[in-house]
Parts: C-alpha cells; sequence; structure tokens
C-alpha cells in the first residue's frame, strides 16, 4: 500500500469513528488519537520531509485534504452532540407541571386551649374579665394567702414542685412563705387580684398549674385549670349555684344535670364540689363513671372570710364566691376520651377529631 492509500485509509476509519462517538467526551478522545501530538494524521504531517520528492506532491495533497475533511467531521459533530446533550440536561432537569401538588398541613387550634377558649368566652359573656397570674408563684399566694393550713399535705415537696435557688446554700433551703414554686392551681390569682383591686370583682384566669403526679389516664404533672372569683356586695350561694348551672348546660348541652356535694377547701366555706350527667350513659351507671352516673367538674364555695383577711377585704360589708375547674378533665368529659394522656401526646389521628 502506498502512503497516500494509508492516508485514505486512515481518513475513512477515522470518520468512521466520528460518526460513531456517543458524547462529547468520546469524541474529543478521537480527536486527541488523530490531530493530538502523537496522533495518527499528525505523524503524517510531520513526516513529509522522508517522502520521496517524486510521491511529494501526491501525499501533501491527501494529508491535506484529509486533514480538512476530519477537522470538518469533528467540528460538525461537536456540534450535533452538544446540542444532544444540553437538549438531555434540559429535559432532566425539567419540571413536571402536571404532577399533583403537595397539600400544606394545616394546623388547627389544641382541644386544650379551644375548650379554655369557649369556656372563657362564656364569662366574657356574663361580664367577667380575664386576669392572669405567674405560673412560678411562692408559697405564700400558692398556700398562705389561701388559708392553706401549715400541715397541709399538697404543701409537702412529694406534691409540688419547688424551684431550689442555687445562689444560696440549696441543701439548708428552708421551705416558707417566699419559698419559690410552680403553682399547683391558679388559685393564687384570686389572692393577687383581691390585693391589687377592690369590689366588685368578677374575673376568671385560665392558666397552666404543676403537681408532682405521674401521668396517668386521670393525672397530669402540667395541666390547664380556670379559675373563678366573684367579690361583691350581697353575693349569696344561689349567686354561685345559678351561675355554675348556666355554665355547666353551656359547656356540656342543655340536656346534662349538675348537682352540687358538699365538700372542703381551704379557702372556701362553705365549699362543694359540682358534677355533671355522665354523657355515655346519661344517669344510668357505666365504666366511664364508674357507676355513679355522675362525673366530677370542678370545686367551688363561698369565699372564706380569712381569704378575705389577707386581702384588706371588708367581709362584713362583701361576699363572694370562687370556683376552680380542670380544662383537659372537661374536655375529656365532653368528647368521652377515656385518657386525659392522649390530649398531650400529639398524636394526629386523635387530634385531628377535633
Ligand atoms: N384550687 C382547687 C384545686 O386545684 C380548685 C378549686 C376549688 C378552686 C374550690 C376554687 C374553689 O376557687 O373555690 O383543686
Amino acid at each position: 500500500m502506498s502512503v497516500a492509500e494509508e492516508i485514505v485509509a486512515l481518513r475513512e476509519r477515522v470518520l468512521g469513528d466520528i460518526a460513531a462517538a456517543e458524547t462529547t467526551a468520546q469524541l474529543e478522545e478521537v480527536r486527541v488519537a488523530v490531530l493530538g501530538k502523537k496522533g495518527s494524521l499528525t505523524g503524517y504531517l510531520r513526516s513529509m520531509g522522508q517522502i520521496p520528492p517524486e510521491e511529494r506532491a501526491t501525499v501533501g495533497k491527501t494529508v491535506n485534504q484529509a486533514h480538512q475533511e476530519v477537522e470538518a467531521a469533528l467540528e460538525a459533530r461537536k456540534t450535533a452532540l452538544a446540542a444532544a446533550e444540553l437538549e438531555a440536561s434540559i429535559s432532566a432537569s425539567a419540571v413536571d407541571v402536571t404532577l399533583p401538588g403537595r397539600v400544606q398541613q394545616l394546623g388547627t387550634r389544641h382541644l386544650i386551649n379551644r375548650i379554655a377558649d369557649e369556656i372563657a368566652e362564656i364569662f366574657l359573656g356574663l361580664g367577667y374579665s380575664i386576669a392572669n397570674g405567674p405560673e412560678v408563684e411562692t408559697e405564700y399566694y400558692n398556700f398562705n394567702a389561701l388559708n392553706a393550713p401549715e400541715d397541709h399535705p399538697s404543701r409537702g415537696l412529694a406534691d409540688t414542685f419547688y424551684v431550689v435557688d442555687r445562689s444560696d446554700d440549696a441543701h439548708v433551703h428552708v421551705k416558707g412563705e417566699s419559698s419559690v414554686l410552680l403553682r399547683t392551681q391558679t388559685s393564687p390569682v384570686q389572692a393577687r387580684v383581691m390585693e391589687a383591686q377592690k369590689p366588685p370583682i368578677y374575673i376568671i384566669s385560665p392558666g397552666k398549674v404543676y403537681r408532682r403526679d405521674v401521668a396517668d389516664p386521670s393525672h397530669l404533672p402540667q395541666f390547664h385549670q380556670i379559675e373563678g372569683l366573684v367579690v361583691d356586695e350581697g353575693i349569696t350561694f344561689g349567686d354561685l349555684k345559678g351561675t355554675l348551672e348556666y355554665v355547666c348546660k353551656q359547656i356540656f348541652g342543655e340536656e346534662r344535670k349538675t348537682r352540687f356535694r358538699a365538700h372542703y377547701f381551704p379557702f372556701t366555706e362553705p365549699s362543694a364540689e359540682v358534677d355533671v350527667s355522665c354523657g355515655i350513659c346519661h344517669g344510668e351507671g357505666c365504666r366511664f363513671c364508674k357507676g355513679t352516673g355522675w362525673l366530677e367538674i370542678l370545686g367551688c364555695g363561698m369565699v372564706d372570710p380569712n381569704v378575705y383577711g389577707y386581702a384588706g377585704i371588708d367581709p362584713e360589708k362583701y361576699s363572694g364566691f370562687a370556683f376552680g375547674m380542670g380544662v383537659e378533665r372537661i374536655a375529656c368529659l365532653k368528647y368521652n376520651v377515656p385518657d386525659l394522656r392522649m390530649l398531650v401526646e400529639g398524636d394526629m389521628r386523635f387530634l385531628r377529631q377535633f
């Protein structure tokens, strides 16, 4: 085979390789193998000096032509492959506008807050206003000013979370009326309101309270109460009864009955607990109401004169009543939820029902 024939054969192979390259990277490999420093066609271009003079014109013409054709083919193929690659990358990252959208999960008010708001609305409708007090409270407001005896069991370390001041010697911390604790009830707001304002007083106070209880179906270490306090001239137990009966029917429905049972609280005299008739058995007796037909929903009573004494209110001139209810408990009784813990476990399948 003559040199010119070799070059023609090489050109054919290279044009075939160019056509067969599937990516710009493969094409670049072909280009380097042919036209690179050590490329096959480069070899012929460089060795023209060694070609015998009589063949040089023919070989030179052949090699130049092959060089031009190969370069043109490389250029054309490169343009085509680059366009295809661009096209592929665009369609790979394209947004499929026909896919269904993702639904944004909208939150709702938690049942505990909703019930607390509903109860607050009932009292606001009766002309009460809302008072607030601190959750980190002193033993004085949580117990002393509410007439709780010194040896009342709920003052104990086993029942109440005390906040220990680490700046003085925590080990010799002496419990007394200035001890700081997490309030065990919203009742201290009563004492604070009576100190701060003169009668007539018509307030409720919703908020969190804390007790050293292990969570079980009827206890949570943190829960919500709504406290109520009325102090005015001529307030009687009849006002207390009428108010709470009205409120119970608003919360649970007209068909539910209420009853008042005598009870004891340090800060009221007389005191009572209020029951509402069971929503499941309607008074027959079932497991939910432990066979009694009744569910206890709140504590209440006429404000004890000793409590007025702490606040400097004249018990000869004024009288009043107070009450306290557990929000979680009422939520569960209203919707027949058997376990308080379900309210705080965050199971959306449960919570979404409300
Ligand atoms: N503080 C009481 C408790 O935590 C509830 C209560 C009972 C509040 C009677 C009152 C009341 O205001 O008069 O169990």
